[in-house]
């Protein structure tokens, strides 16, 4: 996979202009785009449809968690949009429902393991009684068995992931900040080269392009930076 291919950016934008303008400011430099519930309902689905017929791929960060029932309509009404991917909430009754929903579509689906803003310190204080990394390998064993494409899990886990599960899943990872940025509210985070040599297929970059002076040579260089690996 080329390197632009493997950066997908956040479109995590007030209004669909502004995330048309930074589209069309990053240029050739990116063509893989995150649509997330910011601009859901604002229109969110007819631009993940012009960007589908712009030729970019588009990847819908719903994290979808309800009953099984709603979960599998929600999904067979999201699937027709043309988006490569779907999040949803890595439990396993959520992740079957998400499967039969999508049944003989190309939708492919994301199982979101562990937040990457959270820390074990977080999980404890939410009730869990695994840490993250032991979480993260629990529910991507589960969500390989209920049929997913893939996870979502931060670069700190790829790798033991990889080595655990093999090659043929998809570890798209957020919580990547090109070396010197902030790390904002991101806690488990990564460089793009880091993330990728631990095995992560795809990044998912939010405020160091979306946020960027330039977004396009932010995008450059990051391109850059995974091409090097
Ligand atoms: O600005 P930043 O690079 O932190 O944005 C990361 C993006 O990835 C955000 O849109 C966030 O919702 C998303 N995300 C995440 N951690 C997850 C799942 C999604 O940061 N586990």
């Amino acid at each position: 996979m080329s390197a632009d291919a493997r950066l997908i950016t956040a479109l995590d934008l007030p209004t669909i202009e502004e995330a048309k303008n930074l589209v069309a400011a990053i240029g050739d430099a990116g063509c893989f785009y995150k649509i997330g519930l910011q601009l859901f309902p604002l229109g969110g689905m007819e631009l993940c449809r012009e960007l589908k017929s712009a030729g970019h791929g588009v990847f819908l960060d719903f994290k979808l968690h309800d009953i099984s029932a709603t979960v599998e309509k929600a999904t067979r009404s999201i699937a027709p949009s043309g988006a490569d991917y779907l999040t949803i909430h890595a439990e396993p009754p959520v992740m079957r429902a998400a499967h039969k929903g999508r049944e003989g579509t190309g939708l492919k689906l994301l199982a979101v393991t562990v937040m990457t803003s959270y820390d074990d310190a977080m999980l404890k204080e939410m009730g869990f009684a695994y840490g993250a990394r032991d979480l993260v390998l629990m529910r991507t064993e589960q969500a390989l068995e209920a049929g997913c494409d893939g996870v979502i899990a931060s670069a700190h886990e790829a790798e033991e992931l990889r080595a655990r599960f093999g090659p043929g899943f998809d570890i798209v990872t957020p919580g990547i900040r090109p070396a010197g940025s902030a790390a904002d509210d991101q806690a488990r985070i990564a460089t793009p080269a880091e993330a990728i040599s631990m095995g992560a297929t795809r990044i998912v970059v939010g405020r160091p392009v979306n946020a960027a002076p330039d977004p396009r040579k932010a995008a450059l260089a990051i391109n850059a930076e995974m091409a090097g690996v």
